[in-house]
């Protein structure tokens, strides 16, 4: 990485400020952790303990003894007259402004609604929305009566959704009658319905609480959709309810929420964050990442499905009192000047996105960011894959206008907040990379075979390898939902005493990490993380295919697209229709964000004599790289891959 392309801070006594307290935060994270809770959180009582547990058990704590609601941190503690959301639907002109009074009393509501339909403390409420106002209060009306949240994103089929209700033995589901999207109108009740049709016995579903999209008191004599006898009409209910409701007095390590993601099995791991140590993390990680200042308009324009949009759309900002800009619809809807024109009329002031949308938007060409007074803005965000220089370069640029600071943040549903990341006008900025780690965030780089951390550079000066975290930081996940020996074997066994990440990693000489990929089976699509494993086992389910494998493919604007490889049961033939069918079987497995870009059918998978498909193999096969194969010799018929090649090269 050459010198000229960074980008130095503005002042270098920042940075050596940076440097100072960070180092402070490594050797002492107990005072350093202590005093940022003091300072970011407000709590009914003080906790006894900074830190407890360790990675070897995985039993780490944060702020034992303290208690505290992270709904009263978000909403009661801020000037009811301030806007804590601005929402803008599908439709440009659908907008909505709530101020953080009006949020607190309709989160009271929905809180009083949901203890009125008999949950509790400690239930998991399943969460099946769009992105609509409601979403971010009925998420927050759950942390305040002390139910646990589990959001699905709304792209998740019937059959994933209905998965996750019977792991997290859901009670309760909220959703709403419809989604919108570009345009099109998702029949998400219609899903729900047919998702509590495949639970398996042990799931006992209570109640599906419904918003309407379009209710109107007056009118809406009937629902607009079909009723059974366990739905109830939130609209309704809500409307009738008291505004208080008191925040319950959560112990620091009582769970807050729960969310799947993807892995290197089929089965998607619940990981579970508790309220304390989340708040504080959330909290402290938008103000100083985004350099959050009163009267900010904070745009990040993830889904609340994935963890982006639970930090950073609705905990961190409300909790530092900040106006959240939350948006329901695509970059390229009604045109490819969306968040342009979004920024412009509501005068964002951060606006946060992942690089495959920057990808995407810079092949319209600079002049339609152009057209847009985007002066408001100062920093901008990329998070969920590495950035590209020149995707960097175009919204530093183009966008930023060479004025704002992008911050490239590295993270994990895992990890809660921002591990590694450029601070505005305080550390530099070399595009490609994210950078530093954030306060109290040790990072290392381990040697893949040995386990041990790297001394010694390569021939260009970078330590290469595994990215891993020496000590626990506040906002990590404390477990797997009902299997924390599955926590402990992905996250803390493959590196004894280290969290391993699952990415690689290149730390430059000067200690800029440059994430380079993940080393499990986990794909990247368009910001999306989608284990091949999930992939395969939708399209084992069509009882055309008797075995899959699935392999992530560089691709320009989604980061990866999914190739797949698929050995037909006796009896079926190959045909554009049998491709169709198994790309409907991925859909109704999981849900059409994760159609594969390429199906291939083959007569066998290269695997080893022991019966391992040695997916490697295919991954240089669908890159064209087929000078570099490797070693076949190993595998049972290595004369596959030559059928192989041929049959990627025909498609
Ligand atoms: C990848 C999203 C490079 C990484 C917040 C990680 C990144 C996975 C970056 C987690 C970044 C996220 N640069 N890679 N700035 N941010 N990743 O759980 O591979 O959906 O392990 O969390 O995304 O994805 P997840």
């Amino acid at each position: 990485m050459s010198l000229a392309k960074v980008f130095p801070p503005k002042s270098e006594i920042l940075f050596e400020q940076y440097q100072k307290l960070y180092r402070q935060s490594i050797e002492n994270p107990k005072e350093f952790w202590g005093n940022a809770a003091k300072e970011h959180v407000d709590w009914f009582r003080p906790f006894d303990k900074v830190l407890d547990g360790g990675f070897e058990h995985g039993d780490v704590r944060w702020f034992e003894g303290g208690k505290l609601n992270i709904s009263y941190n978000a909403l009661d503690r801020h000037n009811p007259n301030d806007l804590a959301l601005i929402w803008e639907g599908d439709e440009p002109d659908d907008i909505r402004k709530l101020t953080y009074g009006e949020v607190l009393r309709k989160v009271c509501k929905i809180g009083n609604a949901l203890l009125r339909k008999g949950v509790q403390k400690g239930d998991i409420v399943t969460i099946y929305m769009p992105m609509i106002p409601e979403l971010a209060m009925t998420m927050l009306a759950c942390a305040r009566i002390g139910a646990v949240h589990s959001v699905v994103f709304a792209g998740f089929s019937a059959e994933a959704l209905g998965q996750r209700i019977s792991a997290a033995k859901s009670k309760i589901v909220v959703t709403a009658d419809v989604g919108r999207r570009g345009g099109k109108t998702i029949g998400l009740k219609d899903i729900v319905n047919d998702a509590l049709t495949k639970l398996d016995c042990n799931s006992v579903i209570e109640h599906v609480m419904v918003w309407e999209r379009f209710y109107n008191a007056e009118s809406s004599a009937s629902p607009p959709y079909e009723m059974k006898d366990r739905d109830i009409r939130m609209d309704p209910l809500v409307a009738v309810q008291r505004p208080y409701c008191p925040p319950v007095h959560m112990d620091s390590e009582d769970n807050l929420f729960i969310l799947y993601t993807s892995g290197s099995t089929g089965n998607p791991k619940g990981l579970v964050h508790t309220t304390g140590g989340y708040a504080v993390y959330a909290k402290m990680t938008t103000q100083v990442t985004f350099d959050l200042q009163p009267g900010d308009v904070f745009a990040c324009v993830a889904d609340c499905g994935w963890i982006t949009g639970h930090t950073y759309v609705v905990y961190g900002p409300l909790l530092n009192g900040s106006t959240s800009f939350m948006f329901e619809s695509t970059p390229v809807y009604p045109n490819e000047g969306r968040y342009w024109d979004m920024i412009q009329r509501h005068k964002i002031t951060q606006f946060y996105t992942a690089p495959t949308a920057i990808r995407l938007l810079m092949r319209y060409g600079d002049e339609i960011p152009k057209k847009y007074d985007l002066s408001s803005l100062r920093v901008l965000g990329s998070v969920g894959e590495p950035i590209n220089p020149e995707a960097w370069r175009w919204y530093y640029e183009v966008v930023g206008r060479s004025k704002c600071t992008v911050v490239d943040t590295y993270w994990q549903t895992e990890t809660g907040g921002h591990i590694i990341t450029n601070l505005p006008g305080i550390t530099p900025m070399k595009p490609g990379s994210c950078t530093l780690p954030f306060y109290g965030i040790d990072t290392v780089v381990l040697c893949p075979t040995t386990g041990k951390e790297l001394t010694e550079p390569d021939e260009n000066g970078n330590f290469q390898g595994v990215m891993a975290l020496k000590s626990p930081w506040p906002g990590m996940a404390r477990t797997c939902l009902g299997d924390h020996e599955r926590f402990l074997t992905v996250y803390f066994k493959p590196y004894p005493g280290y969290y391993f990440t699952g990415d690689t990693v290149s730390r430059d000489k000067d200690g800029f990490h440059f994430i380079i990929g993940r080393m499990d089976d986990v794909m990247n699509v368009s910001g999306h993380r989608i284990g091949t494993a999930e992939v395969e086992s939708a399209l084992v389910a069509h009882p055309a295919v008797a075995q899959a494998a699935v392999v992530g493919k560089p691709h320009e604007i989604k980061g990866q697209s999914i190739c797949a490889f698929a050995m037909l049961t006796a009896g079926y033939e190959e045909s554009p229709e049998l491709i169709k069918e198994l790309r409907g079987s991925v859909r109704s497995e999981i849900g059409g964000f994760c159609n594969p870009d390429l199906i291939v059918i083959t007569p066998s998978l290269p695997m080893t004599r022991s019966g391992k498909i040695m997916r490697r193999i295919l991954r240089k096969i669908v890159c064209g790289e087929i000078d570099s194969l490797g070693d076949t010799s190993t595998l049972a018929d290595p004369s596959i891959v030559e059928t192989l090649i041929e049959k990627v090269e025909k498609l």
